[in-house]
């Protein structure tokens, strides 16, 4: 696939997992063009990877070419005129379109981003010269005193295109709640346009080009939604990601940044970030100079940093969010709570409660307007009534919050931190002690990541023994280099979905690539039908990636039924269940 978009994750390849959300949101894309998908927001804190998801989702809708339009928007941090907004956001439209409609990609980095005229002209040279109307009312209203009409021509034009082209369009509109806070409408900037949100009361409704919008401050944009937009949006809460995705991601990021994890850490790892893919790119990005992933007291110590000194990447991001929230309430009492709050981990307090607990000298109301503000600002979590309050879950974030507080409110030690991150991590080693032990096994866990990981660093170099522990394997087969190892799924593009655990492309056309299937935490022998349901994958795989050499390969821990022994010996599909494979 070609990525039209150039994603701030970086290399293409970095993202991984998501798989449900990104079902669910390719098919709620899909549906648009029957009509059927409701403006939805994607809620989840920042860094959580919502723009991760929606820059993806941009350029698979790009790709596909399937008469669903993207158009992505996102609002920064940073105060605009009305004037300037609207012409930016018209423009990003117009442009993003153009680029769509001629498959164009340059289109989507303009060289006259801020132009009309270029933008007319461009259009008109195009053969798309009905944009030309709209840009031209558009470039009217700019200069006319009424800015709420320039507002709504440029909020409606995606639907106004849509509607009279008879195509469908989706809005994904990133960090949606600025929209109330950062535009003016004066040039001075001091007379705030507090409710543009609101205008997309009717706009929203419309199904021909429906809004998907997301937000870092959930609380707050929450707040925008039920009160000026109700029943407008789905709400679509993204939580953290699911372990197996999470060990992908681990083993993903360390084989790209070249710093090597065992089985154990990359277990480590992923359990301690809670499957969050901020901590885990964090922890392999951290500036930390003696960090060695490899062992668990060296991941002890780049979570130190991370969580108490201020390069650390996850300490300094989660810093900005909270001061950003406290100067809306900033004074002692704030924090007190927010601390109070994780000591009593797991509970939920009623506003009486926290009151008498640190016995406050405020009124009640006073309480309760922080007590928003702070859930608005995602520091705290609403508990199950209104009047119910607990600490946001999450084990890092609150380390980060004690190491800066704690010290200023009550007399406390750092080196707690550091005692707390050994204690979970002995607890978790221990589980991953125990889950090995369920399966009888000395290594090989994950074995799909340690085979690939043979794949790349070893199988070449030690080409004889790692064939002599492989049956039916071609007789001018060997190991060579790969320009590419990893698992294959099959891109989310397609409708039909499968995956493998192997796919392994050869550097030199001459050579074999390899596409395989592991079987690892299931004592069951691999059966003749599991192979003919493996064939199938390869042959479509081998298909799509166009290889005209390449070999199947199953490894099956529990062995192989006879039948299946017998099939992948006729159709020389490579078997091993040689443990040496995992070592
Ligand atoms: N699916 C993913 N695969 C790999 N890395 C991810 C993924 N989602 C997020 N990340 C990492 O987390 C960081 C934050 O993600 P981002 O999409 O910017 O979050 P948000 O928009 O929610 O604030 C990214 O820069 C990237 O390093
Ligand atoms: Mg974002």
């Amino acid at each position: 696939m070609e990525y039209a978009l150039d994603e701030r994750i970086g290399k293409p390849e970095l993202f991984t997992g998501r798989k449900e959300e990104l079902s669910y949101f390719l098919k709620w894309i899909n549906d648009v063009k029957e009509k059927k998908s409701q403006s939805t927001a994607l809620l989840a804190r920042r860094k959580m990877g919502k723009t991760a998801i929606i820059e993806r989702l941009f350029n698979i809708t790009f790709y596909k070419n399937d008469g669903i339009i993207p158009f992505y928007y996102e609002f920064k941090e940073k105060k605009m005129w009305v004037v300037d907004f609207c012409q930016e956001f018209f423009l990003t439209f117009i442009f993003q379109y153009i680029a769509f409609k001629t498959r164009k990609t340059e289109y989507l980095m303009p060289e006259y981003s801020g132009n009309f005229n270029k933008a007319a002209q461009i259009a008109k040279s195009e053969g798309l010269d009905y944009l030309c109307g709209i840009i031209e009312n558009v470039a009217v209203a700019m200069t006319h005193d009424n800015l709420d009409i320039l507002w709504e021509i440029v909020r409606n034009a995606p639907q106004t295109i849509a509607f009279r082209q008879k195509e469908f369009i989706v809005q994904m509109i990133d960090e949606f709640q600025f929209l109330n806070a950062m535009i003016y409408w004066d040039k001075e900037k001091k007379h705030l346009a507090d409710d543009l949100a609101g205008g997309y009361l009717s706009t929203a409704e419309k199904k021909i080009a429906p809004l998907l919008v997301s937000g870092s401050w959930v609380g707050w944009l929450m707040d925008i939604l039920i009160m000026t937009l109700p029943a407008r949006f789905i709400y679509y809460i993204l939580g953290n990601m699911p372990a197996d995705e999470a060990v992908e991601m681990v083993y993903k990021y360390s084989q790209f940044f070249e710093i090597p994890v065992t089985e154990e850490t990359a277990y480590l790892i992923a359990e301690m970030a809670e499957g969050s893919p901020f901590y885990i790119s964090s922890i392999f990005r951290s500036l930390y100079k003696q960090k060695d992933l490899a062992t668990p007291a060296g991941l002890t110590e780049t979570l130190e940093f991370e969580t108490l000194n201020n390069q650390g990447i996850i300490k300094a991001t989660w810093m900005e969010y909270v001061q950003k929230a406290f100067s809306k309430v900033n004074d002692r009492n704030a924090k007190q709570i927010v601390l109070h709050l994780f000591k009593q981990k797991g509970r939920e307090l009623t506003r009486t409660e926290i009151k008498e607990q640190l016995k406050l000298e405020m009124s009640d109301k006073e309480l309760e307007l922080k007590l928003e503000a702070l859930v608005k600002g995602d520091i705290i979590d609403q508990g199950q009534t209104h009047f119910d309050f607990r600490c946001v879950h999450d084990n890092i974030f609150d380390k980060v919050f004690r190491g800066v507080y704690q010290k200023e409110i009550e007399h406390f030690e750092v080196s707690e931190i550091k005692k707390e991150y050994s204690r979970k991590l002995d607890s978790l080693e221990a589980r991953y002690r125990e889950l090995r032990g369920k399966y009888n096994y000395h290594m090989g866990y994950f074995a799909e990541y340690l085979i690939l990981e043979k794949l790349r660093m070893q199988a070449r170099e030690k080409n004889d023994f790692f064939k002599s522990i492989t049956r039916y394997l071609p007789a001018d087969f060997n190991f060579c280099f790969y320009s590419r190892v990893w698992r294959y799924d099959s891109s989310p593009e397609y409708s039909r979905r499968y995956n493998v655990d192997i796919f392994a492309r050869a550097q030199n056309p001459g050579d074999y690539s390899i596409i395989g299937e592991v079987k690892n935490r299931d004592r069951r022998k691999f059966s003749r039908e599991e192979v003919e349901a493996f064939e199938i994958k390869f042959q479509e795989i081998k298909k799509n990636e166009k290889l005209d050499r390449v070999v199947g390969f199953i490894f099956s821990r529990g062995g192989f039924t006879q039948e299946a022994e017998k099939y992948c010996r006729e159709k020389s599909i490579a078997c091993s269940k040689n443990e040496k494979w995992l070592e």
